[in-house]
């Protein structure tokens, strides 16, 4: 990943961190580990969200330390001709202030001796706790070694507590930085859609052989070709009955004249995620019970995108598209009246789960499914039981996230139709999923992803063209 052009914004999130963590608090937030994937070969290197957050500092073995007066220093590792001759240029500790815009930098080789001093006068030290392994172990060193000059008058914090709470809930709002950069990853998926989509229908016009891994190509080079540094996630490009696995990836199944394909894709562009669904017919024709399912999925999206806004809740969406999806299901013989009973029957008993078993929504930002709690914190303690009909088992539900504008979300249901008894041949092997990232607004959400069709007639125009 490629160091921001700004400071700007990552000086702004360390003072907003630095007054959320009282006068004399200290945070430690170390980047990601680099990671071996086998022999001399490491993993392509992605730094740590948060850290990336609060530095735009994509070098591995870095730390970031912010103290409660507004002060953050950043260890990093030092110049070294000969390391940067193999491994590429380092900012180097005497550059990373003017750089980076912190006030003091250190070599990550000086970190056992530097440390102990930052964290001496503190009273609560704040790092990741569930995100990095030996962490606390680490720390819990550096704290001894702070403990063991208390008789020379060294001052050692008395308590620990997690930064990701904090620093979850700055994420989950975007700073208009933040907006205008996943503005433009959705706007790069999107056109990699488009291209998928164009390309299945001409090489299949042209008799050609289609695989899934052609458009997973496809897919890639569109990103790379601007500037997006990585897919967010492993890309499903999933055919025919493929499409019905949900963590199915892009693998060397055959392409064909009459079938779906379902391709869930979206780059990482800076640091940010976008995450876009279509579900296209390979020659470009949907046929009657493609179109008809195809159809209710849209309908039941229109009807979450039409829930989302400032003030609902999370699960709003996901309940609208639920009661579009059961009375669908029911409409189209799906489901059958007579065994299941009516909408809201289906939505009591769950009744919907075969063709439609997961969320509708999923936070989005550095993280594809993105930091940030589902409950609302102002009603934690407002708890309710109840049994689910499906499994028998007692859940506990809190009250849903109440939704601020700044927050992205994406919305993405579907139907998913295995071959079983009871269920028309005509839908069997049927997989689809139409999934749009939304950015909530005050008076709506804005779906940033709309750069490639949605609806059945721009989608067969497109793949006309
Ligand atoms: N692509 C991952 C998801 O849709 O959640
Ligand atoms: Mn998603
Ligand atoms: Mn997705």
């Amino acid at each position: 990943m490629t160091q921001r052009a700004t400071t700007a914004p990552h000086t702004e999130r360390r003072a907003k961190l630095a007054a959320l963590l009282g006068p004399r608090g200290i945070a430690l937030i170390p980047t990601a580990p680099e990671q071996q994937r086998n022999r001399d070969a490491d993993f392509l290197y992605r730094p740590d969200s948060y850290f990336f957050y609060l530095t735009g500092f994509a070098e591995p073995k870095g730390w970031l330390v912010v103290t409660g007066d507004g002060k953050s220093t950043l260890f990093c590792q030092p110049k070294d001709l000969e390391r940067e001759i193999w491994d590429g240029y380092r900012v180097g500790p005497d550059a990373a202030p003017a750089q980076l815009g912190v006030d003091a930098s250190f070599s990550v080789a000086d970190i056992d001796t530097e440390m102990p001093k930052l964290l001496d006068g503190r009273n609560t030290v704040w790092y990741p706790f569930a995100t990095h392994k030996g962490l606390e172990t680490q720390v819990e060193g550096w704290l001894n070694k702070v403990r063991g000059r208390q008789r020379s008058g060294a001052l050692c914090p008395e308590q620990t507590r997690d930064v990701c709470s904090v620093l979850d809930e700055m994420r989950l709002i975007k700073d208009p930085y933040e907006q205008a950069t996943m503005r433009r990853a959705a706007q790069i998926s999107a056109g990699a859609h488009i291209r998928a989509m164009q390309l299945t229908a001409s090489m299949l016009r042209r008799g050609e052989d289609v695989r899934e891994y052609h458009l997973d190509a496809e897919l890639l080079h569109e990103f790379r070709r601007h500037g997006s540094q990585y897919p967010a996630y492993g890309s499903i490009v999933a055919a025919g009955a493929n499409a019905c696995v949900l963590h199915y990836r892009a693998e060397a199944g055959a392409v064909k004249d009459g079938e779906l394909v379902l391709i869930d894709a979206g780059c990482e562009l800076d640091g940010y995620a976008s995450d876009i669904t279509r579900t296209y017919p390979a020659n470009g024709r949907f046929t009657g019970p493609q179109r008809a399912l195809y159809e209710l999925v849209l309908a039941s999206q229109e009807a979450a995108v039409a829930a989302t806004c400032a003030g609902a809740r999370f699960t709003d969406p996901h309940d609208a598209t639920i009661k579009v999806l059961a009375q669908g299901m029911l409409d189209v013989g799906l489901l059958d009246k007579n065994k299941v009973g009516k909408r809201d029957d289906v939505i009591e008993k769950r009744a919907y789960f075969p063709f439609y078993m997961h969320r509708t929504s999923h936070w989005l930002g550095m993280d594809v499914h993105d930091c940030g709690s589902y409950n609302e914190p102002s009603e934690l303690a407002k708890t309710k039981e109840r049994t689910d009909p499906l499994t028998g088992q007692t859940v506990v539900d809190r009250p849903s996230r109440i939704l601020q504008a700044g927050m992205v979300l994406t919305i993405e249901p579907g139907l998913y139709v295995r071959p079983a008894q009871g269920v028309p041949e005509q839908f069997h092997n049927i997989g689809i999923r139409i999934e749009d990232d939304a950015l909530v607004t005050e008076t709506g959400c804005e779906l940033i992803s709309r750069g490639v069709p949605v609806t059945v007639a721009e989608i067969e125009a497109l793949m006309r063209a």
